[in-house]
């Protein structure tokens, strides 16, 4: 057995499998992510990410391959691993009848702190995560986005050189998801390295330096948001309507400018399109949609979305949802937090099977 190097990765993933059952959750990843910096494992709902995170931070076991977490084997020195990293995401591990200020003190000691210095933990933290004035409430009484932020100070208590964020935003409202990237902006510069799962382009854009794109089990993209934005090719641009009536007149308007597929969502009321010259197809679809006298509620030129990103690496669209809230990753019943075990989310049959190379 060759002797472990020092690695400047702060995580590296040869080959993970697992499944549960049937349901073949991770078919061999590959990670590979530098210190220092907010990593996205972008992917839609039920593509592995949280499998992902969960084998790094030693909750389970890959069935195969191998991973290390700051040169630490995750199988070998799990024990190890768990006093490198720290675990937050849609699922609050936090005391509800405790304060902020005493969830975070309860932390620090659980981390070995001595009660003075986990006291001035807690408030640094507090000022930190923006919870000073809400520090000596009972956490019950926080809104989600302050829960998420007190969870994600919880976290942090041991100060962790890595950090696992497991879809941190998703379930919050803008105003919250801005303040939650701003804080997570913030870790970077103290040297943290984050892995962040997300299922939105838009969020791994926003706060990652590098990405992975997951699906189905297997890393299908990997690069800088930049190179990934570049393979959708052109802008993309936007129309939401007033009356869902309207929507395929102005999918028929906005498929003369496209490039690529036309997206028409219907809940939202809008049809999207990836468009070569934006500015000039932004004008004519305008005037066209003027002309046919159809009311719209917004007309604009916007970034490349997962979808669109999706399409244009696998030729196919993101795999459809059953459409029940749940799937979206919110739904407290299913919630597989970090401490479920296994088995805690039900199988979800994925359609289409192995990966169509269309
Ligand atoms: N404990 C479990 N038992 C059974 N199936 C699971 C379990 N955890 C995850 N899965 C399945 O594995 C696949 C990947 O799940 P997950 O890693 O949670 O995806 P994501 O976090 O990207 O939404 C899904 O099909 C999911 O239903
Ligand atoms: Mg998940």
């Amino acid at each position: 057995m060759a002797a472990t190097s020092p690695t400047p990765l702060a995580i590296e993933a040869q080959g993970l499998r697992k499944a549960f059952g049937k349901t073949l959750a991770l078919d061999g990843v590959d990670l590979r992510v530098p210190r220092g910096m907010v990593y996205g494992l972008l992917g839609p709902n039920g593509a592995g990410k949280s499998t992902v995170v969960r084998v790094l931070a030693t909750l389970i076991r890959p069935d195969e391959g191998t991973a290390t977490v700051d040169g630490l084997d995750v199988v070998r020195s799990a024990a190890a691993v768990r006093t490198h990293i720290g675990l937050a995401g849609q699922y609050a591990a936090v005391d509800e009848y405790l304060t902020g200020r005493e969830n975070l003190v309860m932390f620090g000691r659980l981390s070995g702190l001595r009660k003075a210095d986990a006291k001035s933990r807690a408030a640094t933290l507090l000022e930190q995560f923006d919870l000073v004035d809400a520090a000596d409430r009972p956490s019950k009484g926080y809104s989600g986005g302050m829960r998420r932020r007190l969870d994600l100070a919880a976290s942090l208590a041991s100060r962790p050189p890595v950090l696992f964020l497991d879809e941190p935003t998703t379930g919050l409202d803008p105003r919250s998801r801005l303040t939650m990237w701003g804080v997570i902006q913030g870790l970077v510069n103290d040297g943290t390295t984050v892995l962040l799962t997300t299922q939105y382009l838009e969020e791994a854009d926003r706060l990652a330096q590098r990405l992975a794109v997951i699906d189905r089990g297997r890393v299908i993209a990997e690069g800088t948001p930049a190179e990934l934005k570049a393979r959708v090719g052109g802008e993309g641009l936007e129309v939401a309507v007033v009356d869902p009536v309207d929507l395929e007149a102005v999918r028929a308007i906005v498929a003369r400018h496209a490039t690529d597929e036309v997206f028409v969502d219907v809940e939202r009321r809008r049809v999207r399109a990836a468009v070569g010259d934006g500015a000039l197809a932004l004008s004519a679809v305008a005037a066209a949609i003027a002309q046919a006298g159809i009311t719209t509620e917004d007309v604009g030129l916007h970034r490349p979305t997962l979808d669109e990103v999706f399409l244009a690496i696998t030729g196919r669209p993101v795999d459809e949802g059953t459409g029940d809230p749940e799937e979206h990753g919110d739904g407290g019943a299913t919630g597989a937090g970090p401490d479920a075990g296994e088995g805690a989310v039900p199988d979800r049959p994925r359609p289409g099977g192995p990966r169509p190379r269309s």
